[in-house]
């Protein structure tokens, strides 16, 4: 069975996008793979944090992926810290990732533009990244479009590796979908939609209440003209809210139009196929959140079954460094 392996960041909520553009992809595949995924808590000490709200984010990050549908007993959900087999194999993966192919990574410019403080860690998170998917001898990574640079560099990562000190680590595909691969902020549609808090009503939180997410569809930038047709280039603004509601309904962006005649319907129907969806995932988050304890129950058990096959992979990889044992 194929080994599937991702992670998503602690920080700023769980969105529309991170939803459409993965986690729907991680529920489905749990079914027909062998699935790992990864609350990375790690990741998100590259920028300045708090302690507090990290220690809560991850917990209810955790929770929101129960909530979506990932069930520990058929997957093996934990939080990265937990398994330290990943800070151990970033070091391996800095070592032979080369500087320029890091320098090159478009998420730590996006990143790191504008930021008072860029910490050296920013800059070689494509490395952690790349330790977090080959400790387990991953075949398939599903992620969003903004994370296809970084499986590419993996996959170098783990070729180079392989060439220089014999077969060690299998080398991973990125697994992207059709709609809803790159959802784009509904205020700004030509940027895709992010954590940040810079843009709240462009947003659409996993936990916002249907009221507000009625709210944010409805007062979503759309384009000129009427027409409503799947055109990123030239109506980007009716293009994402077509990616989202096929995404939400499982169809083509392009199939979701059928019928749709103005920009106004639209909007009800994109706001109500999201709020429909997102009913179950909110009721099943409560009734976790009510429970903590029975989280970090969970999230144990997965960190034990993660660092069997994490340790295993890292024996492998010292033994053709060439580390000497202990
Ligand atoms: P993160 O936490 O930013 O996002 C988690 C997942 O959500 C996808 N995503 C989107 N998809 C569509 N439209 C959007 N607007 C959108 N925004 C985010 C991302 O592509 C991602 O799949 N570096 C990663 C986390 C990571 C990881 C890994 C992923 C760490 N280690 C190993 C895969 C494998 C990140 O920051 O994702």
């Amino acid at each position: 069975m194929a080994r599937v392996f991702s992670g998503i960041k602690p920080t700023g909520g769980v969105h529309l996008g991170n939803h459409l553009g993965a986690l729907q992809n991680w529920v489905s595949l749990q079914d027909r793979a062998d699935a790992v995924y990864c609350v990375v808590d790690l990741h998100a000490l590259t920028v300045p944090h708090d302690p507090d709200e990290l220690r809560a984010a991850t917990l209810s990050l955790a929770q929101i992926l129960i909530a979506i549908g990932l069930d520990p007993d058929r997957c093996t959900l934990f939080v990265q810290s937990h398994v330290h087999e990943h800070s151990e194999c970033a070091w391996i993966m800095e070592c032979t990732a080369a500087f320029g192919e890091l320098r090159r990574m478009t998420q730590f410019k996006d990143k790191s533009e504008g930021s008072d403080f860029v910490s050296g860690a920013l800059f070689t998170y494509p490395a952690l990244q790349a330790s977090d998917i080959l400790l387990y001898d991953t075949n398939q990574v599903p992620v969003g479009e903004d994370q296809r640079q970084h499986i590419e560099l993996t996959r170098d990562i783990a070729v180079r590796f392989n060439n220089r000190y014999g077969d060690t680590f299998v080398v991973p595909e990125a697994v992207i979908p059709e709609a809803g691969a790159r959802v784009m902020d509904l205020q700004h549609p030509t940027a895709k939609m992010s954590k940040s808090d810079e843009s709240p009503q462009g947003t659409v939180l996993l936990l916002d209440e249907p009221s507000v997410v009625e709210k944010k569809i409805k007062r979503s930038v759309t384009d000129s003209g009427s027409e409503v047709r799947y055109d990123p280039a030239e109506k980007p603004g009716v293009s994402n809210l077509l990616a989202i509601l096929g995404a939400a309904t499982g169809q083509s962006p392009q199939r979701a139009a059928d019928g749709i005649e103005r920009y106004g319907d639209l909007k009800a129907a994109t706001a109500e196929a999201v709020i429909e969806m997102l009913r179950p995932i909110q009721e099943r988050y409560h009734e976790l959140a009510a429970d903590p304890a029975e989280t970090g129950r969970l999230l144990a058990k997965g960190a034990d079954k993660a660092r069997q096959v994490a340790s295993a992979t890292m024996a492998r990889a010292r033994a053709n460094l060439g580390l000497l044992e202990a």
